[in-house]
């Protein structure tokens, strides 16, 4: 059956908050999904419903004994992720569960055992990587103009501390690391395969709010390689999105603009000639110094190249679902990954607390 002429599966959402309306933009004209309506505990959200022109439900017991609805959508805060996601399973739906997809993988083992039990489809909303400056850098590691990649920096940075919501509550799931971090990992170990033997993370509090408000993390890869990720909510001036630097080339992404590109020696022979490292090295002067290690190339003896953009649509992560409900497709987002990822995560809080680098595989 192709999604055309499929009827549209019907969905509820469960968190009519800012992300829970905006599932509901996103799946409004797709076809594959068809908005019966939503829950939440706040009046207000349920008012806004009707504005959006949704079915309320009373309560969570009527929206799950809904035959109309075959698909929950759970997209409150992270804390009821693995409640309400094992309800939802329980009642005989598949679920779409917003991210972090719970506070430990031992909840998240809960949730799985029971889609198991139930014969239900879960996934994670994991839609960042729909990103465009993921998909540009992964497709400029797939070209290999770097050479051998050895580094890789991915990061965000922001200057507006955390919202004053349930994201400030260490009980409720908040802090940058549940947040920001497991969207930039969970797109990270695409770019670097293989076993992660080490993790190291520093937390930061600005200003000393009760979870963490960014974070250094650094990863040690068994192939050598070495990545490094950072979340901040209190930089004003931001470093790039993604800095992956080969043997052979350094590529940038700036921002989401996709402003960035790619300086790289000529050639693929690895014969460097005149543009040889140590060939044009000349001493210069450098601050109250001067340097031959250090000096800039010549602009001859580089390319500079453009960025390969790659366009996506994130609607795609509906469509694969429904695909996967119907039995034509694999789940994009894998369960064996997400439950990888919180694993990493939750070695990286060991970290924090310990102050040292944690072995985490191999
Ligand atoms: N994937 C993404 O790009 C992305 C972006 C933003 C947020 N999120 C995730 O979406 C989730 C919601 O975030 P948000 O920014 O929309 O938060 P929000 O605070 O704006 O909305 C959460 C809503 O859930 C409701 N709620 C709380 N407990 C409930 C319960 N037990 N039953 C029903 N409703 C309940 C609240 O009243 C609120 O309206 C979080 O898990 C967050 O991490 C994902």
């Amino acid at each position: 059956v192709s999604a055309a002429s499929a009827s549209p599966l019907g969905l509820a959402v469960l968190g009519l908050g800012g992300m829970g309306e905006e599932h509901v933009r996103r799946l409004a004209g797709l076809g594959e999904f068809r908005v019966e309506g939503s829950f939440d505990i706040a009046r207000a959200r349920q008012e806004r419903a009707r504005e959006l022109g949704l079915r309320p439900y009373p309560s969570l017991g009527r929206l799950l004994a809904d035959p109309a609805v075959s698909v929950v959508l759970v997209a409150t805060p992270n804390d009821a992720h693995k409640e309400l996601s094992i309800a939802a399973l329980r009642a005989g739906k598949h679920v779409i569960c917003e991210k972090p997809v719970a506070l430990s993988s031992a909840e998240l083992e809960e949730i799985l055992g029971e889609a198991k039990r139930a014969g239900r489809l879960f996934t994670v909303h994991q839609n960042r990587r729909w990103d465009e400056d993921y998909l540009t850098i992964k497709r400029i590691l797939e070209e290999g103009s770097l050479g051998r990649l050895w580094h890789l920096e991915t990061r965000v940075q922001g200057s507006r501390g955390i919202p004053g919501d349930w994201r400030k509550e260490a009980r409720r799931g908040g802090g940058m690391l549940l947040d920001w971090g497991v969207h930039l990992l969970d797109r990270l170990v695409f770019l670097l395969p293989g076993p992660i033997e080490t993790v190291y993370c520093r937390f930061h509090y600005p200003t000393g709010q009760e979870v963490d408000e960014g974070f250094h993390l650094l990863l040690s890869f068994a192939s050598g390689q070495a990545a490094l990720v950072e979340v901040s909510t209190c930089h004003y001036q931001s470093l790039p999105l993604w800095l992956a630097v080969g043997t052979r080339g350094t590529a940038v992404i700036q921002d989401w603009e996709l402003h960035g590109g790619i300086v790289a020696l000529p050639g693929r022979d690895g014969a460097l000639g005149d543009a040889g490292r140590e060939g044009d090295a000349v001493p210069i002067a450098a601050g109250a110094g001067l340097t031959k290690t250090m000096a800039p190339r010549a602009a001859e003896a580089e390319v500079r190249l453009p960025l390969p953009v790659v366009r996506a649509d994130q609607r795609d992560f509906y469509r694969n679902f429904a695909q996967a409900i119907r039995g034509e497709a694999a789940q994009a987002i894998k369960n064996e990954e997400v439950t990888r990822i919180m694993r990493l995560i939750e070695a990286s809080f060991e970290s924090a607390r310990r102050g040292e680098a944690v072995r985490f595989e191999g």
